[in-house]
């Protein structure tokens, strides 16, 4: 049956909205509830000796994998490299035996990404993939498939295949932490808890749209703005900033919030909004602090955070967006509602072509 945006104007913003419903249903693949433990739908080979993992992806996709190597490193400790699958190709990469090899993509058939799944397959990798479509050639080539179960995805800018990416790599980082004994079965437990919060939490998130879509106005004539954050919340900085330009061609960049001040700094003034990703947590002073410095160059502050953040930090800013109060592992899922809500409600304000942006094709089968 083809597929319709009932209600909704745009296929983007119906993809967004369904967000809570299928991260939910791809989390019922990787988590037994009852035993309060993950586990992975299929898997013959021992995830212990696995002694490093590269990851491989393009554009959103490649985001998402960002965010996975934060929690692969922090949780089960096994060390991750990641790059463009564009750059992977021709960099001459180490590939040690025992490693590996992690693919993301929603088509399963971005032609650098599967390039480089061949190349690693051909190098005697084991292959893995995270892949919405079961029919592509990725799913088809990996020795373990980890679907999601986001649906087909027909906006060109990704949304909801990226938080069904990162809820099974979020799984998968917990489900490594357990096999190399980095975690007991009550801390699995509590991580289970968590992520089973994750679709309340992203409803949490979408309730915010009108507010949203108020202050898409304050956005839509900038020419530049700028998305801060760190450690995990990083990824989703470059991530808000993809969005936005995909889809409003307002020019964004995103940045470590420690890294501003090596570069970009010298951007910030009084026309530049600064989009400041910072759930409340170990890393908040610091994002904090780097906010301070944009405000002391004029620089227009939109703080998303959480309700301790936000009563911390968020005066003098010129919106503020509350997110529910997280555990770090879910925070990138929730904290992507806003920045989609933002570029999509801007690209609205903007009149642009949202689910057809110029010069952009949904999967890039060409290299
Ligand atoms: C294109 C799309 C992006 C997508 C990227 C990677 O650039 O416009 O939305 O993130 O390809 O696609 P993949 O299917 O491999 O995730």
């Amino acid at each position: 049956a083809a597929i319709e945006k009932g209600n909704y104007r745009h296929f983007m913003q119906k993809e967004i909205f369904e967000q809570p419903t299928v991260v939910a249903q791809t989390l019922q693949s990787y988590i037994r509830p009852l035993e309060q433990a993950v586990a992975l739908p299929q898997i013959d080979f021992d995830i212990s000796a696995v002694n490093r993992v590269t990851i491989v992806a393009c554009g959103t996709s490649y985001y998402a994998g960002m965010v996975a190597k934060y929690w692969f490193e922090q949780f089960a400790r096994v060390p991750v490299d990641i790059d463009f699958a564009s750059e992977f190709r021709y960099r001459e990469p180490v590939l040690e035996k025992g490693g590996l090899a992690l693919f993301i993509s929603q088509s399963g058939e971005t032609a650098d990404t599967l390039a480089a799944l061949r190349h690693c397959k051909a190098e005697g990798q084991t292959i893995a993939a995270v892949v919405n479509v079961p029919t592509s050639s990725m799913a088809r080539e990996a020795d373990l498939l980890l679907p999601t179960h986001a649906g087909p995805e027909i906006g060109v800018a990704s949304t909801k295949a990226f938080t069904c990416q990162l809820a099974v790599l979020a799984a998968l980082a917990a489900h490594f932490a357990v096999r190399k004994g980095r975690l007991n079965s009550a801390e699995e437990a509590e991580i289970v808890r968590h992520l089973l919060e994750a679709p309340a939490c992203l409803n949490a998130a979408l309730d915010h749209d009108e507010e949203i879509a108020n202050m898409a106005h304050l956005i839509a004539p900038a020419r530049d703005v700028l998305y801060l954050g760190r450690g995990s919340d990083f990824p989703l900085a470059l991530e808000g900033a993809l969005k936005l330009k995909e889809i409003s061609y307002i020019h964004a960049e995103g940045y470590a919030a420690g890294e501003m001040k090596h570069g970009p700094i010298a951007l910030i003034d009084e026309a530049v909004p600064v989009i400041v990703l910072a759930p409340s947590g170990p890393l908040f002073e610091k994002t904090v602090s780097n906010m301070q410095e944009v405000r002391a160059r004029g620089g227009q502050i939109v703080l998303i955070s959480d309700a301790a953040g936000l009563e911390e930090a968020g005066e003098g800013c010129i919106a503020t967006i509350e997110m529910p109060k997280v555990h770090p592992l879910i925070a990138p899922l929730v904290y992507a509602v806003p920045v989609q809500l933002l570029a999509y409600h801007t690209a609205c304000v903007k009149g642009t072509d949202v689910d057809q942006p110029r010069n952009l094709a949904k999967s890039v089968t060409v290299e």
